[in-house]
C-alpha cells in the first residue's frame, strides 16, 4: 500500500466514556430485542458510519465556526457555497454537471424519500424496492400508507442482479407509482452498470413510474469498478428522476445531518420543494453546510486513501474466511463499505446464527432479515474501521463458529 497521509489505523474510542454518544458503540441494545447483548465488550460493526476521523479540513471548518460563539439562523448564502462545492464534486467524481439550482438541501436522505413518496404517490399506491435493501425504504413506504412492491434481487452464489422481467410486470400495474433504486446497493454491494441502470429506469419511464435514485454510497467504489449516476442515462430519464447525494457517509459527518436532492425536472423540483416546506423540515444547523462545503472542496485525497484502506479490509476478510471459516462466505462488494456475509453454509437457522454473532462473538452487526426475508442467513458487517477491529472481529467469529 502507498504511504498514507491519514491515520486510518488509529483506534478512537466511541464508547460510553468518550462522550460522543455514538449509537454504533453505545446504548444500541434496544435495536436487538430478544438478544442478550454485552454492550461494554461488544464491537460496533453495524450502522453505517465509520470509525475514522473525518478530513482535517472539515474539523478545522467546524472549529472555526464553533469559535465564533453565536449560532443563530443561517443565511441562504451558506447553502449556496455548499451546493457550489457539491457541484464541483459531482463533476470531478461522477463526471456529472449539476447546476446548483437543481439542488435542494435536506437534513437526510430518508426524509427526502418520505417527502417524495408523499408528493408523488397517494395512500394505497405501490412502491417498488429491491430486497435485500436498506430497510428504512420499507419503513418509509409503510409509514406513509403505501404498498411495498418487492422486486427481489436475483442471487446466484453471492452475486446479485436485478430481475428486469418482474420489474416490468410490477411497473405495469396502474397503481405502481414510484421506484426506490439504491446505487451502490446497500447491503449487497453492487455498483449497478450503466446498462443495468438504463434498463431499470427506462422500464419505469415507459410505465409512468417515478425513479428515486439513492446514491448516498456513490463515493465508495472499489478499484475495479466504475460508478454511473442515474442522472446521465438520457434526457428523458433525467426528467423522471430524483437523486439523493450526501457528504454524510463519505466524510463521516452523518450526525451533522446534511444531504442534497438533485431534481433535474423543474416541475418535480418545485412540487418537492413545496412538500418539504409543508412538512416543515428544519433549516440546516450552522455546522452542516460549512462541513459539507469543506468536505466537497478538499476531500478528494481523503476518499481515495480511505477506499484503498477499506478495500484492503475486505480483501483481508474474504481471505480470512476462506482459510479459517469456509462455511461462512463473503463476496467482496463492488462498492460501499458494507460486507454481506453469508452464513447459510453453517446449516444453522437465522436466530442461531445471530445469537452466536451477537451474544457469543460479541460482534454487533446488522441482521440479514432486517433487509427482507432474502437476508435470512446473512449479516451485514461494516468494515469502515481500523484493521485492528476487523482482525479482532474475525478472531471472535472464528472462536464462535469454528467447532460447528
Ligand atoms: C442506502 C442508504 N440511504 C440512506 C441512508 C441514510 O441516510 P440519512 O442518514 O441521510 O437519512 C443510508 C444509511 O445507511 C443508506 O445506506
Amino acid at each position: 500500500m502507498n504511504k498514507q497521509h491519514y491515520d486510518f489505523d488509529r483506534v478512537i474510542s466511541r464508547g460510553d466514556k468518550s462522550g460522543s454518544y455514538s449509537i454504533k458503540w453505545q446504548s444500541f441494545e434496544e435495536k436487538f430485542p430478544g438478544y442478550n447483548i454485552d454492550t461494554q465488550n461488544s464491537l460496533g460493526m453495524w450502522i453505517a458510519d465509520m470509525d475514522f476521523l473525518c478530513p482535517p479540513e472539515v474539523i478545522s471548518a467546524i472549529k472555526k465556526r464553533a469559535e465564533h460563539g453565536i449560532y443563530g439562523y443561517l443565511a441562504p448564502i451558506a447553502l449556496e457555497a455548499f451546493k457550489k462545492a457539491a457541484a464541483g464534486w459531482f463533476e470531478r467524481r461522477y463526471d456529472y454537471k449539476v447546476p446548483t439550482d437543481w439542488m435542494l438541501f435536506i437534513s437526510g436522505v430518508v426524509p427526502s424519500i418520505n417527502a417524495a413518496i408523499q408528493e408523488f404517490s397517494k395512500p394505497g399506491d405501490g412502491i417498488i424496492i429491491q430486497n435485500p435493501v436498506y430497510y428504512p425504504f420499507s419503513n418509509s413506504i409503510k409509514n406513509n400508507g403505501r404498498i411495498i412492491r418487492n422486486n427481489s434481487l436475483i442471487e446466484d452464489k453471492g452475486s446479485y442482479t436485478m430481475n428486469f422481467e418482474n420489474l416490468e410486470n410490477i411497473a405495469k400495474k396502474s397503481d405502481t407509482k414510484f421506484f426506490i433504486l439504491c446505487n451502490p446497493h446497500n447491503p449487497v454491494g453492487r455498483v449497478w452498470t450503466k446498462d443495468e441502470l438504463y434498463q431499470a429506469c427506462q422500464i419505469c419511464l415507459d410505465n409512468g413510474v417515478l425513479v428515486f435514485s439513492d446514491e448516498i454510497h456513490a463515493d465508495f467504489i472499489m478499484k475495479d469498478y466504475h460508478f454511473s449516476t442515474a442522472g446521465k442515462l438520457s434526457e428523458e430519464i433525467s426528467q423522471n428522476l430524483i437523486i439523493s447525494y450526501a457528504p454524510s457517509k463519505t466524510f463521516n459527518i452523518a450526525g451533522l445531518a446534511a444531504s442534497l436532492i438533485v431534481v433535474p425536472n423543474p416541475k418535480l423540483r418545485e412540487r418537492l420543494a413545496k412538500r418539504m416546506e409543508a412538512n416543515n423540515y428544519p433549516d440546516p444547523n450552522v455546522f452542516a453546510p460549512i462541513a459539507g462545503e469543506a468536505a466537497y472542496l478538499y476531500g478528494d485525497n481523503y476518499v481515495s486513501e480511505l477506499m484503498e484502506y477499506v478495500e484492503h479490509n475486505f480483501d483481508f476478510t474474504v481471505n480470512f474466511l476462506r482459510e479459517n471459516l469456509p462455511s461462512i462466505t463473503m463476496k467482496k462488494p463492488e462498492g460501499t463499505y458494507l460486507g454481506w456475509m453469508d452464513f447459510r453454509g453453517t446449516g444453522l437457522n437465522s436466530k442461531e446464527i445471530y445469537s452466536l454473532i451477537l451474544e457469543k462473538a460479541k460482534v454487533v452487526v446488522d441482521l440479514g432479515d432486517w433487509f427482507g426475508s432474502e437476508g435470512d442467513g446473512f449479516i451485514r458487517i461494516n468494515l469502515a474501521c481500523p484493521k485492528y477491529i476487523v482482525i479482532e472481529a474475525l478472531q471472535r467469529l472464528k472462536k464462535a463458529f469454528q467447532n460447528l
